[in-house]
C-alpha cells in the first residue's frame, strides 16, 4: 500500500474515533468532576493505534467499519485507564502524559484512581450496549476482559513493578502481558465485531502479539532516545525508577534489530488476510516511531 493511502485511511479511522470519544461522558451530572477527569485523559490525543487496529480488522472481516466504533473505542477507554493508573505515584509516578500534566496532577490521586476505574467499566458497557449481534458482544467483552485482566495487562504491570527477572526471556513475558495482550484484544475485538472466521482470529492474535512486543521494545528505546516534547511523556522515567528494560539488556542497536525481526514476524502472521496492505504498513510505521 502506498504511504499516502495508509496515512489517509489511518486519519479517517482516527477522526471517527475522536468524534465517537468526544460524545462520551458529556452530560450534566452531579459528579461532574469524574466526567471531567475521564474526558481530560481520553481526549488528550493519543495515537489511537488500538482502535485503528480494531477498525481495520473489522473491515477485513467484512463489516462496515463504523459499526465497530463502540468496540474500537472500548479498547481505547481501557487503555486510557491503564495509562492513568500507570502514571500514579504508586506506580511509575510520572507527571506528563500525551503532552499534558498527568491526570492525578490535575485532579488528584483519588479522582484519577476513580476515573481509571470508571473507564474500565464503561469500556465493557460500550461493547455490551452496542447494536452488534449478541455473540459478537460476548466475544468482544471476553477479549477485552482477558487482555486487560490478571492474565493480561494487569499481570504484566505487577511483573513490571515487582522483582521479576530482567533477562530477555523475562522481559519478553512481561512485555507480552502488559502491552501485547491489550493490542491482541484490539485486533480480536475487530474480528469479533465482524464475526470473522476462526482462522482470522488466530492470525490477528499472532500479528498483534508480535506487534505489541515490538511496540513495547520501541517504547523502552524512546525512554532513552526520545524527545520529551515529541513523545509527550517524560524520558528517562524507567531509569529513574531503576527499571531494567530492553534498552539495557540488549542495547539500542540490538533493540532496533529485534523490533524489525518482530515486525517481520507480525506481518508474516497475517498470511493473506491483509488484503490491501494496511496492516503491513501500520506495523512498519511503528518501527521508527518517535511518539
Ligand atoms: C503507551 O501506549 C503505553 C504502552 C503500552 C507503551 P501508546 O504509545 O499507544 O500511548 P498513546 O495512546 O499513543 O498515548
Ligand atoms: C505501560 O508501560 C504499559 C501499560 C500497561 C500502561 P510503560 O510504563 O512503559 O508505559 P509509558 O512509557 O508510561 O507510556
Ligand atoms: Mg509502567
Ligand atoms: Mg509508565
Ligand atoms: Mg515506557
Amino acid at each position: 500500500m502506498e504511504q499516502q493511502d495508509f496515512l489517509k485511511r489511518y486519519e479517517t479511522y482516527r477522526r471517527a474515533v475522536e468524534e465517537y470519544l468526544s460524545g462520551l461522558f458529556a452530560g450534566d451530572v452531579p459528579y461532574q468532576k469524574l466526567y471531567e477527569s475521564m474526558r481530560y485523559s481520553l481526549l488528550s490525543g493519543g495515537k489511537r493505534i488500538r482502535p485503528v487496529l480494531a477498525l481495520e480488522f473489522a473491515a477485513l472481516g467484512g463489516l462496515a467499519w463504523r459499526e465497530a466504533l463502540p468496540f474500537a473505542c472500548a479498547v481505547e477507554l481501557m487503555h486510557t485507564s491503564s495509562l492513568i493508573h500507570d502514571d500514579l505515584p504508586c506506580m511509575d509516578d510520572d507527571e506528563l502524559r500525551r503532552g499534558k500534566p498527568t491526570n492525578h496532577v490535575v485532579f488528584g490521586v483519588t479522582m484519577a484512581t476513580l476515573a481509571g476505574d470508571a473507564l474500565q467499566q464503561e469500556a465493557m458497557r460500550l461493547i455490551l450496549e452496542s447494536s452488534l449481534p449478541a455473540e459478537a458482544r460476548a466475544r468482544g467483552a471476553l477479549y477485552l476482559a482477558r487482555g486487560a485482566g490478571a492474565d493480561g495487562m494487569v499481570g504484566g504491570q505487577v511483573l513490571d513493578l515487582g522483582d521479576f527477572g530482567r533477562d530477555e526471556p523475562s522481559l519478553t513475558t512481561l512485555h507480552g502481558l502488559k502491552t501485547g495482550e491489550m493490542i491482541a484484544a484490539a485486533a480480536g475485538l475487530g474480528c469479533a465485531a465482524a464475526g470473522a472466521p476462526e482462522e482470522m482470529h488466530a492470525a490477528a492474535r499472532r500479528y498483534a502479539l508480535n506487534l505489541g512486543l515490538a511496540f513495547q521494545i520501541r517504547d523502552d528505546m524512546l525512554d532513552v532516545i526520545g524527545d520529551e516534547a515529541t513523545l509527550g511523556k517524560p524520558i528517562c522515567s524507567d531509569r529513574e525508577q531503576g527499571k531494567v528494560t530492553f534498552a539495557d539488556v540488549l542495547g539500542l542497536e540490538e533493540c532496533e534489530k529485534e523490533v524489525r525481526r518482530l515486525t517481520e514476524k507480525a506481518v508474516a502472521a497475517l498470511g493473506g488476510w491483509d488484503r490491501d496492505g494496511f496492516l503491513t504498513a501500520l506495523a512498519w510505521s511503528l518501527v521508527s516511531r518517535k511518539s
